[in-house]
């Protein structure tokens, strides 16, 4: 086994009630917050239309208070014709009715921050939705125009222009190229769309879509948020000339493979936030910039967060590593290596709304591409009973890391991904644009369960809800695991106060010899303590040292941990 000692900042966070201008360098809240990843189509509706919505959120902050997290991230409630969920952007300063209106957002901010939890907002620069008023603009301008000049718009290749520029697929599935009619009526030019053909990319070396992200920025900044997530963080600057990508990309995620593609990753975009670091310097209380960067290594995503750019990355190789003791302990050490290196925090995540649920994905037995999805007629169907608990036992190794970590909304009722939605009730565009070959990300969106005896188990007042939920869902509900110490809800309420009591997600990690290649253990020395973490992956029990149990993913007597299972322990 190899034995490493990987620092993080040793300083503890401040409470995320303090939203001080004063800068302290090495202790912004960020560095080592628990983030609650809200979606709010599917968190609570308080309108009753089978939506969630921004005034639902404000009636939950309780319980999000209760469960524990620092912050929370939402994702996006803008003006958006919602063909790809509200990452279709058609105003990017205002709110979409069905979420309600920027007042409603005002009071949520207000709110929240009065509860000590601070608000990160989702940013979209890569795309617009195609109703925004500059496509429509660029539309009705014809080639050559400044309006066309904002976006990707290209003449096709062929004797009549009637092949795509290039071979660049969607990562949705299909050509990411769509021809357009121009005004006379003739087949015209190309936009480029790296996901739904809604979604035209931006063309990030026109200082005009610059400037107008600086001002969409400072539009939410001066409203009070505290961070913002920036969605395809590696993908806004496209290779010079567009060259094709070979061999022809497989586009079956949303970036990632080891592969250099014009597209992903390309240097140019790290200009882009430095001069954004800037603008959010301009402000006070530690704000912050998260990148959803889907790259193959923990090294490469650290190149999002060196000192003058973003503050955090995803790290997408964390939540990517399968089952797997060996596997993990090494994302775990590069980790804890690349991201200090650089000065910035590790981050940690294992489930969003792009994603199969961990409570489903780790009990998987084969492999999923990100984005993919699974339904009644995938390969590898999840082992039941098996993902819940391993889903536990990988949260309970996950919140004791030194760095910040995301939960993405529901993992704390251990909710599994839903499998069986009815075909004609999924809503991805990866379904429609490859023909029901992929499932897409519907089974993770599904509205979550609060009351198990209420219409739509409480999460709207009518029992409306826009992807069906299960009808075995009760038991899972929030109200049903509140009186049982057993449940996953309580865990993560005891994992959550236990990490803020001793200090963890800061602190020094250390890994122990001794138990086993298919077992992970370490400690961790915060500033409340030390707390050794072991987490059986193999397939027998495992003997643990005489010590007081802080936290344990299940329960379990005498002092053998069971397969699948992970226990926090009071150290000396
Ligand atoms: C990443 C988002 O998380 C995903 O939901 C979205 O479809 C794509 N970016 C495109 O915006």
């Amino acid at each position: 086994m190899d034995a490493m000692t990987s620092t993080t900042t040793s300083a503890f966070a401040p409470s995320a009630a303090e939203n001080s201008d004063e800068r302290r360098p090495g202790s912004e809240w960020w560095r080592t917050a628990v983030i609650y990843q809200i979606y709010p189509r599917s968190f609570a509706d308080a309108s009753g239309d089978g939506i969630g919505d921004i005034p639902g959120i404000t009636a939950r902050l309780d319980d999000l208070v209760s469960l524990g997290v620092d912050a929370v991230w939402l994702s996006p409630f803008y003006r958006s014709p919602q063909n790809d969920a509200g990452y279709d952007v058609a105003d990017y300063c205002d709110v979409d009715p069905l979420f309600g209106t920027l007042a409603d957002v005002d009071e949520m901010l207000a709110e929240a921050h009065g509860r000590g939890i601070r608000v990160i907002v989702d940013l979209v620069p890569n795309h617009s939705s195609d109703r925004h008023v500059w496509f429509q603009e660029a539309l009705a301008a014809g080639p050559g125009s400044a309006e066309r000049a904002r976006y990707m718009f290209r003449d096709g290749r062929g004797e009549d222009g009637e092949l795509p520029p290039n071979n660049w697929e969607s990562v949705f599935g299909g050509p990411a190229w769509t021809r357009v009619t121009e005004a006379d009526g003739r087949p015209g030019q190309w936009y480029l769309h790296l996901f739904d053909s809604s979604q035209p990319d931006f063309d990030w070396s026109n200082p005009v879509v610059q400037e107008e992200f600086r001002r969409i920025l400072r539009f939410w900044l001066d409203r009070g948020v505290d961070g913002f997530r920036v969605d395809v963080a590696h993908g806004l600057v496209k290779s010079d000339g567009l060259p094709d990508h070979l061999p022809a990309v497989d586009a079956d995620s949303m970036g990632g493979g080891d592969e250099d593609v014009p597209y992903w990753g390309q240097e140019g975009v790290h200009e882009i936030y430095r001069d954004w670091n800037r603008v959010l310097a301009e402000y006070g209380g530690d704000r912050a910039l998260c990148a959803e960067a889907w790259l193959p290594t923990v090294d490469k995503t650290a190149l999002w967060v060196r000192p003058d750019e973003m503050h955090q990355a995803f790290n997408f190789p964390y939540l990517m590593t399968a089952w797997d003791a060996a596997a993990i302990r090494e994302v775990i050490s590069e980790s804890l290596r690349a991201f200090p290196a650089v000065g910035a925090p590790a981050t940690w995540v294992l489930s969003n709304h792009d994603v199969v649920r961990h409570a489903s994905r780790l009990a998987l037995t084969a492999e999923n591409p990100q984005g993919h999805g699974i339904g009644p007629d995938s390969p590898g169907q999840p082992i039941p009973d098996v993902g819940l608990r391993r889903a536990r036992a990988a949260t309970t190794v996950m919140l004791a890391l030194p760095g910040s970590a995301y939960v993405y909304q529901g993992e704390e009722l251990g909710l599994p991904e839903v499998i069986d939605l009815p075909d004609d009730a999924r809503q991805d565009p990866t379904w429609f644009r490859t023909a029901h070959e992929r499932y897409g990300r519907d089974g993770c969106r599904v509205p979550i369960p609060w009351d198990a005896d209420a219409p739509a188990y409480g999460f709207s007042p009518t029992g409306a809800s826009w992807l069906p939920q299960p009808a075995d869902w009760a038991p899972l509900a929030r109200s049903a695991q509140e009186g049982d110490a057993d449940s996953t809800l309580w865990l993560y309420r005891s994992l959550l106060a236990t990490r803020r009591s001793t200090g963890l997600g800061a602190g020094t990690l250390e890994w122990l010899d001794g138990y086993g290649e298919d077992v992970l253990a370490f400690r961790v020395q915060a500033e409340g303590g030390a707390v050794t973490v072991i987490a059986n992956v193999g397939t027998e029990p495992v003997a643990l040292p005489a010590a007081t149990v802080l936290v344990a993913s299940e329960p379990f007597e005498g002092g053998l941990l069971p397969v699948d299972t992970a226990v926090w322990l009071a150290t000396d």
